[in-house]
């Protein structure tokens, strides 16, 4: 069953150009905010992949502390949360809707599709238009909204984006879009041709891939979006299953007397103001060790010496 979602004007579907960016500051977290479509988020946002069981499987081992890391997100001012209804599956989602909904207005869901889950834990791709038509149903459904805010579409594999043509997979969601089912479309694990492929299609308002301080493949890609005005949203910004470790890294936070994941956080807020952060963490403790992380101020010297580790 579906639940009727915000009611919400939507000029974004007749708007063919990109969107809009403003960086303005607010008094709470870090960075200010950016707009994505017609929504203005926190750039400071929460990744939510992290709450399910062990490899993203099942429910988590503690239900009511992901609720209350879930409602901390939003009681802190964030905005912006990124999720899936592959995480689980359907289990993230449903976490969400148990801790938020009603859901705020000011609060931006980001979704995407293109894999499923297999038995074993494994992401199979599932891109054929009747897939990807199942699975914005199934996000819809398990979120309790009659829209979606944003549908990233994600392609590549585990190993990263692949080369490929996206046209048929965009221009299905496109077509979710025009039905009024998304008000936002993103990608993710793309190549910069597949970005470029996908906004001749329709109005593309992120690129969600991998980067962090150690994975620095997109780096003219992140510069690229930031003049046409498109967030870029890095996952594994903390190394996600592997976390981050460098002598630099730890040389620089024991500089600044901050914890490793601090500086790669400030790191990624300072590199580029089209960037987004989704931490995820299902801890409230680190949730806000990370939003004070990202607000760290790092001297010319410590991003020269950060620098070196993506090189
Ligand atoms: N588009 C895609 O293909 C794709 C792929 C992967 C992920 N994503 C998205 O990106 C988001 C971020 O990725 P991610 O969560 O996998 O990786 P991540 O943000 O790089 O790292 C998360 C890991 O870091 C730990 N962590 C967080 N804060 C910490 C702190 N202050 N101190 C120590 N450890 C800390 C977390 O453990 P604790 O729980 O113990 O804090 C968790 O294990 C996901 O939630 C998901 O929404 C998208």
């Amino acid at each position: 069953m579906l639940v009727q979602g915000r009611g919400r004007h939507h000029p974004w579907q007749e708007a063919k150009g990109t969107a809009m960016a403003t960086t303005t500051f607010t008094p709470h977290l870090p960075g200010g905010t950016w707009t994505l479509g017609d929504s203005t988020v926190t750039r400071f946002g929460y990744g939510a992949m992290q709450l399910a069981g062990p490899w993203v499987m099942g429910p988590p081992a503690d239900h009511d502390n992901a609720l209350a890391v879930l409602r901390e997100v939003v009681g802190l001012g964030i905005t912006h949360i990124d999720t899936s209804d592959a995480y689980g599956p359907r289990i993230t989602n449903e976490l969400i809707r148990e801790a938020l909904h009603p859901y705020p207005e000011s609060l931006f869901i980001a979704t995407k599709v293109g894999a499923t889950r297999d038995a074993q834990g494994g992401w199979p791709t599932a891109r054929r238009p009747e897939d990807l038509r199942e699975q914005v149903h199934e996000n819809l459904d398990s979120l309790g909204v009659g829209t979606l805010d944003l549908v990233n579409m994600r392609m590549g594999d585990a190993q990263g984006p692949q080369p490929g043509s996206i046209a048929e997979a965009f221009e299905t969601l496109a077509d979710l879009q025009r039905d009024g089912l998304i008000r936002h479309l993103g990608v993710s694990n793309v190549t910069a041709e597949q970005v470029a492929e996908a906004r001749g299609i329709a109005p593309v308002v992120c690129v969600q891939n991998m980067y962090n301080l150690a994975h620095r493949h997109d780096d003219a890609l992140v510069d690229h979006l930031a003049t046409e005005g498109i967030a870029y949203v890095p996952f594994f910004p903390l190394g996600g299953f592997t976390p981050l470790q460098s002598d630099a890294l730890s040389r620089v936070a024991s500089r600044l007397k901050a914890t490793p994941m601090s500086v790669a956080l400030a790191w990624l807020m300072q590199r580029s103001p089209n960037i987004l952060l989704i931490p995820g963490t299902s801890s409230t403790a680190h949730l806000r060790e990370n939003i004070a992380g990202a607000g760290l101020s790092l001297s010319d010297q410590d991003v020269a010496e950060l620098d070196g580790i993506g090189h």
